[in-house]
């Protein structure tokens, strides 16, 4: 038995009895702003995980989801909560992309491109006149207000962006000379990717090194790269963590059924999620992606999570169903507090678990309503 409520889990939770699940199990906003959704501005507030707290039972466990940057605010806002914590998971994937900028060619730009020279102020007035053009009018005719000060002026001088330098060639005919100055162009990926056909992938992997670094200092730099996103994100961090037991635990289990993990048939489950796509036996494995890898990613994941769902942090059913399958035992029920697209509560009817989802979003609440109905199971919706 399931339900999906379409409402706010603070206020929500509020109708849950005390000590009622056996479980908490959530991909929570990450507040990071993902893709400008206003939900992912903030982490979820405080009141949300004292009231998750409130009403999971005595020795229940909750895992959640969070961003690698601030997985430690989440830990301390449900510690303070009342919750001891485990060792944390983490969920490996192959698909995340490095987006650090290209040290040596930005130390190019610095050291090469500097101020606007007489000559270049030179070259463009002489183009201006020639055009009967004034600066004024120039403007007006890019849009780019206030912006040639800046080419002639001491107040902070500087090149034209490359767009508006391709602007201006066309504008005045002016030739390539100073191209090579102007187009320091951000390469922000070391790897890019490139979709193929609409549907499959291709992982360039020359891109960021094309690059010959110019200057002296450029060259003692190649190949580094700079900024936090340099690293390929292939990591997702879930916090772990338990309402104290009451007494002995074991009295505590025998009584609650929670706070267990399922270790049958698996010696020693470990905390490390692998994504099915990772073939641990293939030797580097991150190098070897091929375009193969992203097709199979990208259709597996349309086809389970359904056409119509746009939700941007889908995860997979098996991974919900692992989390689900290690923490609670069959019969239990679980609460999904930010259920966006359902995700958890399909894992858990796969798991013969009860489950309660709660999302805000009424567009999400309705994917999720109807991969839910997919199931042809006993769902109720609010
Ligand atoms: C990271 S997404 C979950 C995605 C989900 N794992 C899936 O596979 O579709 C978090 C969701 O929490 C919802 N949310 C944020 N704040 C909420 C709140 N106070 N109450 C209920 N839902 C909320 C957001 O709208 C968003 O859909």
């Amino acid at each position: 038995m399931h339900k999906l409520i379409n409402g706010d889990s603070k206020e929500i939770l509020k109708q849950f009895a005390d000590n009622s699940f056996h479980a908490v199990i959530t991909d929570p906003p990450y507040g990071i702003n993902i893709r400008k959704e206003k939900w992912d501005n903030s982490l979820p507030e405080l009141e949300i995980w004292q009231e998750c707290y409130r009403v999971l039972k005595p020795g229940g466990m909750i895992m959640a989801f969070a961003d690698p940057r601030n997985y430690h605010h989440l830990a301390c806002d449900l510690e303070k909560c009342g919750f001891n914590t485990y060792p944390l998971f983490c969920w490996i994937y192959p698909n995340g992309f490095p987006k650090g900028m290209n040290l040596s060619k930005e130390i190019d730009k610095e050291l090469l491109r500097g101020n606007p020279t007489e000559e270049f102020k030179d070259y463009l007035r002489s183009k201006m006149s020639e055009k009967n053009l004034s600066g004024n009018k120039i403007e007006q005719i890019l849009g780019i207000r206030g912006m040639f000060s800046h080419y002639f002026g001491k107040a902070n001088p500087q090149y034209p962006s490359p767009k508006v330098w391709e602007k201006l060639k066309e504008l005045l005919d002016l030739d390539n000379r100073y191209d090579e100055i102007i187009y320091f162009k951000r390469n922000k990926s070391h790897l890019s990717l490139v979709r193929e056909n609409g549907t499959s992938y291709k992982y360039l992997k020359d891109n960021f090194n094309s690059y010959t670094p110019k200057t002296d200092e450029g060259k003692l730099w190649d190949e580094y790269r700079y900024g936090a996103a340099s690293i390929k994100p292939a990591l997702t961090p879930i916090y772990v963590g338990q309402k104290p037991f009451k007494g002995k635990f074991v009295k505590n289990f025998m009584t609650h059924n929670t706070g267990a993990i399922n270790t049958k048939g698996e010696n020693y489950p470990c905390n490390v999620l692998m994504d099915s796509k990772i073939d641990l036996s293939e030797k580097n494995y991150f190098e070897n992606i091929t375009a193969d890898n992203y097709e199979y990613c990208s259709k597996s994941v349309v086809k389970e999570k359904g056409e119509y769902n746009n939700h941007p942090t889908v995860k997979p059913i098996d991974l919900m169903k692992r989390l689900i399958h290690l923490t609670v035992p069959k019969g239990g029920k679980i609460l999904d507090p930010f259920c966006g697209s359902g995700t958890t509560l399909i894992a858990a009817n796969l798991e013969g678990v009860e489950s309660i989802g709660i999302e805000k979003e009424y567009r999400y609440y309705q994917i999720a309503h109807r991969r839910l109905l997919e199931l042809n199971e006993d769902v109720s919706y609010a």
